[in-house]
């Protein structure tokens, strides 16, 4: 077994990242091949090189856009080379360094479908979406179930303008969300035993809530392709599992979408997964979180700190649900 334990946060990156429930039962072809990516996701780590966000991008002309002093943080922003570097993206890898994989993904043409319970299908391109939307720069808190967080500078738009722009019908009680399939420029989906193509879903009410934004940018510049580009979701009420990257596919359904990590582990990642300081993963703590760059520990917050944004999406329900 890889995985040794610890007490509570002190358990490594390495043991506390989700490929850690590649030794579940489901899973033991994948535990074999997948044990040297395991292993060396603690010194990939360790060593994380200084990238910056590229100014290139589609619709590159867009960015800057105006900061919305409504979003503010308790704490410095993450340095750009650090946030751009150290990565979660399983198409390109299940290590922390994707930064060069990930530069493989064409993301110019970008198609956007819109489909499911809405009153008019379409497919757009994501260059003709991100122009007819209100771009605006928010300041979030991004939280990882792995306990390390970052602080971002994301520049995007409501999903709620794009749920709008949907025209969903009455009967569509939830949005899910899927990342492009493709195999020959990422190589993580070749591993057959994952349930690509990753995929995230929300109830209608959360999808939109104020803070659940679309992202296209970061730093000020389009969002490079190791965070997500050209597309990718910000909840930053919820652990970053949820916050799905390089979208291609929005769909209004009454059947409450299954994520990827529900699909690998329900007992470990839920459809929910708000962040609780109070209810620890199964394998630890949630209670504080390193802030990614440093050697700081801080107190996790309840919702991560929007408990007065989001609480009220969640009144009456039985807490064992919420919370991962
Ligand atoms: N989206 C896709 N398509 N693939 C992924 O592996 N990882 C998730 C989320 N979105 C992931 C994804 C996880 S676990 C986290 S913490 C965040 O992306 C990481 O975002 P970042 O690399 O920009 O920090």
């Amino acid at each position: 077994m890889l995985i040794r334990r610890r007490r509570g946060w002190e358990i490594p990156e390495s043991a506390a990242t989700p490929e850690s429930l590649f030794f579940s039962r489901r899973a033991v072809i994948a535990a074999a091949a997948a044990a040297p990516a395991v292993l060396a996701a603690g010194s990939i780590g360790a060593g994380m090189r200084a990238r910056a966000a590229t100014a290139e991008g589609p619709a590159a002309d867009l960015y800057p856009a105006a900061r919305n002093p409504a979003f503010t943080l308790d704490r410095p922003l993450t340095d750009e080379a650090v946030a751009t570097s150290y990565n979660n993206f399983y198409e390109f890898g299940t290590s922390k360094d994707i930064v060069k994989a990930a530069q493989k993904l064409p993301i110019q043409p970008w198609q956007v479908k819109i489909d499911g319970m809405v009153e008019k299908e379409m497919t757009l391109d994501f260059d003709e979406l991100v122009r007819k939307m209100p771009l605006e720069e928010r300041l979030y808190r991004h939280r990882c179930v792995e306990a390390w967080s970052m602080a971002v500078p994301w520049t995007g738009f409501p999903l709620a303008k794009l749920v709008a722009m949907a025209k969903p019908l009455g009967s569509a009680k939830f949005l899910k969300m899927q990342t492009f399939q493709n195999a020959a420029v990422a190589p993580g989906q070749k591993q057959f035993w994952y349930p690509w193509p990753y995929t995230e879903g929300l109830r209608m009410d959360e999808a939109n809530n104020d803070l659940a934004f679309l992202v296209t940018g970061i730093y000020g510049k389009p969002v490079p392709k190791q965070n997500g580009a050209p597309l990718r979701l910000a909840l930053p009420w919820k652990y970053g599992f949820k916050s799905i990257k390089s979208i291609v596919r929005f769909t209004f359904t009454d059947e409450q979408p299954v994520g990827y990590w529900e699909a690998l582990q329900s007992s470990e990642y839920g459809f929910y997964a708000n962040v609780n300081p109070e209810v620890s993963h199964p394998r630890w703590s949630q209670a504080k979180e390193r802030l990614i760059g440093t050697d700081e520990m801080v107190p996790t917050q309840l919702y991560n700190g929007y408990a007065e944004q989001v609480a009220g999406l969640y009144t009456g329900m039985d807490p064992k649900k919420i919370y991962y």
